[in-house]
């Protein structure tokens, strides 16, 4: 597998090394020197970005133009004329892209438990939520791109805070809240090997089953969702 890696930072890099250590896989660095032009890209059989979102949203019209699939980390940005538009934009050029907010796998069993934590209306009249996520003083958004996930799962009104310090890789927890009761729902992401693993994985997966996903922008959780489903039906 012929990699193009957009951005070698603290999350690029440890990929790049996960890359090179990993038989049969070969990359091509692409950053402010080098940048994703469509005759650099020709020959790769995926592109994998963690450029931060504004860089990655400047490479859009030379990564769509090279009609190589992407996948991508890159957070803190909007989609061009929003996610569906993008997304049937991507189909009608045939382009398969798969887009993570976090590549973590764990974060898709978390997934699961906050959609049952954010139905806690059916059971208490009075309670409520908090969400405060840590990460390292180089991140550039607010609240991340996680939290903002972790918000849409709940679909429950939720305070988030946001704290920079160090260089935590990323913590997010989430508060439930009654009088008499608490639940408290963390997640903690201890090495960034994880991100570059998950992203690689994401990559493996869009060669070999890229005609079963079909073309357009994908979201991770589904595909890892499509999975526990299915694994979940063999099991009962
Ligand atoms: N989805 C996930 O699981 C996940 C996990 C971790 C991080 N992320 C996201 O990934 C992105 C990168 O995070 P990071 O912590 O690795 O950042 P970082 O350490 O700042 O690295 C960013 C990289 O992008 C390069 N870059 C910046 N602007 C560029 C431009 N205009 N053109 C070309 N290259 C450019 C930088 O090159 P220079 O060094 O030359 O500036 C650097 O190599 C962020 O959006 C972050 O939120 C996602």
């Amino acid at each position: 597998m012929k990699i193009a890696l957009l951005g070698k930072g603290k999350t690029g890099g440890e990929l790049l090394r996960l890359i090179r250590n990993s038989p049969g896989l070969s990359v091509t660095v692409f950053d402010r020197e080098n940048p994703p032009e469509r005759t650099r890209l020709s020959g790769h059989d995926v592109i994998i970005s963690f450029l931060p979102g504004d860089a990655f949203l400047e490479a859009i019209p030379e990564l769509k133009v090279s009609g190589i699939p992407v996948v991508t980390g890159s957070t803190g940005f909007d989609w061009p004329g929003g996610r569906e538009t993008f997304s049937t934009q991507l189909k009608d050029s045939n382009l398969i892209w798969v887009h993570a907010d976090n590549f973590s796998l764990g974060m898709n069993l978390i997934h699961e438990m906050i959609k049952v934590l954010g139905l806690a209306g059916t059971l208490y009249d009075d309670f409520s939520f908090s969400l405060h996520e840590v990460h390292h003083t180089g991140k550039k958004d607010a609240p991340s791109g996680t939290a903002l996930a972790w918000k849409e799962w709940l679909n429950m009104p939720v305070d988030i805070t946001s704290e920079r310090t160090g260089d935590v890789v990323g913590e997010h927890t989430l508060t439930f809240n009654t009088s008499f009761e608490q639940i408290t729902l963390s997640h903690s992401a201890r090495d960034r090997q994880i991100f570059a693993s998950g992203a690689l994985w994401t990559a493996r997966h869009v060669l070999d089953s890229g005609s079963d996903m079909g073309p357009g922008l994908h979201d991770l959780r589904r595909i890892a969702l499509y999975k526990l489903r299915e694994a979940g039906s063999q099991k009962r």
